[in-house]
């Protein structure tokens, strides 16, 4: 079945950003959809078990940084190590949206979102945030399209 929803439904691929009084994190995520147009809401799923799930908590707030398709690397630097025990953000530049969450420089785009609800779905929690700041950073860059094969 995940081998049919893999090849079968398309999904870009993000860092999940957030800001704690302590630290800043992101995480790789390719579940990421719009849920609403008004006011316009965005939507993660993230594994109870990442890093990230309890920093957004705690935070309040996220941003969905939009990779370009020449940045795999990132996607698997985000992806393959939790930030627990490491600093993901050591080699890479940001600056901060209003509310704080860090912003990859080179993304195509971020959205800067307030942590709305959570729910629990199967072995996911869905995230839904309203955005409050987004801005296209990379005016003409093509997104990086999720494909299995590229990490897994
Ligand atoms: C391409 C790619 C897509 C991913 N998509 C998701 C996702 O949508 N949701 C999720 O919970 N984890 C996803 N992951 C796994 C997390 O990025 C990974 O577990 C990460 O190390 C968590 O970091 P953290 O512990 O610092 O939060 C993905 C990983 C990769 C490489």
């Amino acid at each position: 079945m995940q081998k049919i929803v893999t090849r079968a439904i398309v999904h870009g691929v993000y860092i999940i950003t957030t800001r704690t009084k302590e630290r800043i994190n992101g995480m790789t995520a390719a579940w990421v959809s719009q849920v609403s147009l008004n006011p316009v809401m965005l939507m993660v799923a993230i594994g109870p078990g990442r890093f990230t799930h309890g920093l957004i908590k705690e935070s309040g707030y996220f941003a969905v940084n939009t990779l370009s398709k020449d940045q795999i690397e990132i996607a698997k630097l985000f992806g393959f190590k939790s930030g627990r025990k490491h600093d993901k953000f050591q080699n890479i530049e940001y600056f901060n949206a209003p509310n704080g969450s860090p912003v990859l420089k080179d993304a195509i785009a971020y959205f800067e979102c307030k942590l709305i609800d959570d729910f629990k779905a199967g072995d996911h929690s869905i995230f839904t945030g309203t955005v409050t700041d987004a801005k296209i950073i990379k005016e003409n860059a093509d997104p990086l399209i999720f494909k299995w094969e590229d990490y897994f």
